[in-house]
């Protein structure tokens, strides 16, 4: 790995996602909104900022050029499909043989065989119609986003972060194929250590076509989680 490419660098996530990939030495790119380029004056002279929006293919495919990794950062603003049109857009435009790194929560699944508390599912099945209602964001253009990922032969990860908090890094998450594993029960990930999974994931071959739901190795269930071989 060479080169990466951050859609959707300047948020909080795609910022732990640069210091982490220069850490690793790779030469560090992305797109974020225009007026969103003053948060990355940290790493100005370090990384290169391509202004724009992530579903516009024309910067995408700039941004993309080159880049044999790729880490995208899925939202659903709007109600205009901009997670489903970013998702494409990384699909169709990363170079021949990149790896991509696709963010998300633990609501998307796979295979439906992810095991939800009534907590989770009451949330979800307020919060959702709600956040459509008033135009702010359209969760089922994230799910959409995800199946056309998983309907892809590209060699893609989608990370399914748990609940978030910041604070210093407590290692790298373990993971687990289903929400409902015993392991995944703290429900809780520092943002910094989701972005070092999406980083660390782009040179992970046995993640190539998976959709791991992580946790944190320091939280109760994960430390019950046996290490890696
Ligand atoms: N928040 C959580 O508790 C949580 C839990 C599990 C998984 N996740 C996943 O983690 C990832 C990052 O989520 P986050 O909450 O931590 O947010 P974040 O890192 O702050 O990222 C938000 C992204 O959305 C962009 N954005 C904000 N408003 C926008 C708009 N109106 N139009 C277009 N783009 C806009 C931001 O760009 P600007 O810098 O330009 O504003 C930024 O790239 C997502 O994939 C999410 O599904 C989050």
């Amino acid at each position: 790995m060479k080169r990466v490419c951050i859609l959707g660098i300047s948020g909080k996530l795609g910022r732990y996602m640069v210091e982490h990939a220069l850490a690793r030495g790779y030469e560090v790119q992305g797109v974020c909104r225009p007026e969103s380029v003053g948060k990355l004056g940290p790493w100005k002279d370090r990384i290169r900022v391509f202004p724009g929006r992530t579903d516009d293919r024309t910067v995408v495919a700039d941004a993309v050029k080159g880049c044999d990794g790729v880490l995208v950062v899925l939202v659903p603003w709007g109600v205009s499909g901009y997670a489903t049109k970013t998702a494409e857009a990384a699909l169709d435009l990363a170079e021949p043989g990149a790896r991509l790194a696709f963010s998300c929560g633990w609501h998307i699944t796979r295979d439906g065989k992810d095991r939800y508390s009534l907590g989770f599912r009451l949330m979800l099945g307020i919060v959702a119609p709600l956040m459509r209602l008033f135009r702010f964001a359209d969760i089922s253009d994230q799910v959409r986003a995800c199946d056309t990922i998983f309907a892809s032969d590209r060699d893609w990860t989608v990370v399914r972060g748990s609940d978030l908090e910041e604070g210093p890094s407590e290692g790298l998450p373990v993971w687990s194929e289903h929400v409902g594993d015993a392991v995944l029960a703290s429900n809780r990930t520092r943002r910094t250590d989701f972005a070092l999974f999406m980083v660390a994931a782009l040179t992970d071959r046995s993640l190539i076509r998976k959709a791991p739901a992580i946790v944190s190795c320091a939280s109760p269930s994960g430390r019950s989680a046996a290490p890696p071989a």
